[in-house]
């Protein structure tokens, strides 16, 4: 048997990139101190490697005899993560949910097939025992007579049993402690993440078997290996949100199927992740009238309108420089807002900290938002409450005019049905219709949004 040669490269953590020395920066994305060292044989083929995929006996086709048929979806008895998929699991899919350890997707994709008995679910773990699945499963409650647990970690046995069994679906948790035999590094590794990952695609895309990895997430908040998985599978979702609160945020950021920017959203119970249909439930907490400080926005995240309550809290500053810090809102955004108050209103807010927060952990990265953001601080600064009632959506611009924003209707509505009496848009806004019993304010610039929210 001729020796196998090994050689050492340098990948890129963060694209994959292949090099043979040691470099700063990487020269194909341009992060800095992504290179990692890892050995591989030079004399054996990797399976990934399309040479030594036998031919699969397809021609080309044109394009007008392909049948068409709309691709295969099956529920998963769980309306929030059926809808960011974009109506259910394709068949044939491989779907990476990513997230950080302890945010709960070992528990959600556990209760996958908890929730479809119906469905014969191999669910290979490589973290944990199959004793500790099973102390989950008890937890978690639900019929378990679908699901078969596998403890394996080479991917050779996991695909030969997964063949042998052809499943409905399969879980594989998770990317990061599965290996090849092909590849010589060690688990976790660039190469070994992107070996398993495809012979996990090639698995689910000849025998039609949906496939859902589990990946970790690296302290910079990327997948690990984030780009080189994110190319290769078909669905990327992504929890985000705090894992010290109830709950959790889904993001779906890549979806062959459906939309993306899509957002579920669910709360960690005692017996696991609860669907949360009615978000702005969450995000706008019950408390007295009369605070300062807050103001509600109705913002939009992907196709959803939601309200989310903005919190800010400006106070003399007690250094030199003044604090700004901010928690799901851009920090530079902020800054940019402070400066059009400063300059267009006249507000002298230079000479204060100012700390905004956004409630529940999400990330907000709508535009609309700003007009809730300005009013918090002004709200705060002057110790002036907002009636509960109230909300508001607009994009404060430069030159302190408020811009209208996409869809205002929608947001209008979502409010109205809400129960709140008074929304502000930007003064250029078109409206269709306006439902019963919400009063649409409309207001051009943040003087004229001063003059009516202080009167
Ligand atoms: P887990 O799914 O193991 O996270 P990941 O796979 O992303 O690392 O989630 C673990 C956390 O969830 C842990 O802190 C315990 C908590 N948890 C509950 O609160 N309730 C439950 O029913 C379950 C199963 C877990
Ligand atoms: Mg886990």
């Amino acid at each position: 048997m001729a020796t196998v040669k090994t050689k050492t490269v340098w990948f890129c953590k963060s694209c994959g990139n292949e090099a043979s020395k040691w470099m700063g920066r990487c020269p194909a994305c341009g992060e800095w101190n992504t290179m990692v060292e890892e050995t591989v044989a030079t004399g054996r083929k990797s399976s990934s490697d399309p040479a030594s995929v036998p031919g699969s006996g397809h021609k080309p086709t044109p394009l007008a005899e392909i049948d068409s048929a709309h691709e295969r979806r099956m529920s998963l008895n769980n309306a929030e993560l059926d809808r960011i998929l974009g109506g259910g699991l394709v068949e044939g899919s491989l779907v990476l949910i990513g997230g950080e350890p302890g945010i709960g997707k070992s528990t959600l994709s556990l209760q996958i097939p908890l929730n479809c008995p119906s469905l014969k679910t191999l669910y290979v773990t490589g973290e944990e025992s199959a004793k500790q699945v099973k102390l989950r499963a008890a937890r978690i409650g639900g019929d378990d007579s679908g699901c078969y647990i596998y403890s394996e970690t080479l991917m050779e046995n996991i695909i030969s049993e997964a063949r042998k069994m052809m499943p409905d679906l399969m879980v594989v948790d998770s990317v990061q402690t599965m290996f090849s035999q092909n590849v010589e590094s060690s688990p976790g590794s660039v190469t070994q993440i992107k070996e398993t990952a495809s012979m996990l695609l090639r698995f689910a895309k000849e025998t039609g078997v949906p496939v859902i990895l589990i990946g970790h997430i690296t302290k910079e908040g990327s997948i690990a290996g984030p780009k080189i998985l994110e190319h290769i599978v078909d669905v990327v979702l992504q929890f985000e949100g705090d894992n010290r609160g109830t709950y959790r945020l889904l993001r779906s950021i890549k979806n062959r199927f459906g939309s993306t920017s899509e957002l579920a959203v669910f709360e960690m119970t005692g017996k696991g992740l609860r669907e949360v249909s009615n978000p702005s439930e969450m995000l706008v907490p019950m408390h007295e009238e009369g605070l300062s400080g807050v103001a509600v926005s109705a913002m939009l995240d992907g196709t959803r309108p939601f309200l989310i309550e903005v919190q800010a809290l400006v106070s003399t500053a007690a250094y030199g420089t003044p604090q700004r810090s901010a928690t799901g809102f851009d920090v530079r955004r902020l800054n940019m807002l402070l400066a059009v108050l400063e300059k267009r209103a006249g507000f002298k807010l230079g000479i204060k900290d100012v700390f905004l927060n956004m409630a529940g952990g999400l990330k907000v990265s709508d535009p609309a938002c700003d007009l809730a953001v300005v009013c918090a601080v002004l709200s705060s600064n002057f110790d002036f409450a907002i009636s509960s009632d109230v909300c508001f959506a607009g994009e404060v611009g430069l030159s302190g005019e408020i811009r209208p924003v996409a869809q205002t209707d929608r947001r209008v509505m979502e409010a109205g049905r809400l129960g709140y009496r008074k929304i502000y848009v930007s003064s250029f806004s078109s409206l269709e219709m306006v439902p019963d019993g919400i009063e649409v304010v409309k207001v051009a610039d943040i003087p004229a949004l001063c003059r009516s929210l202080f009167k």
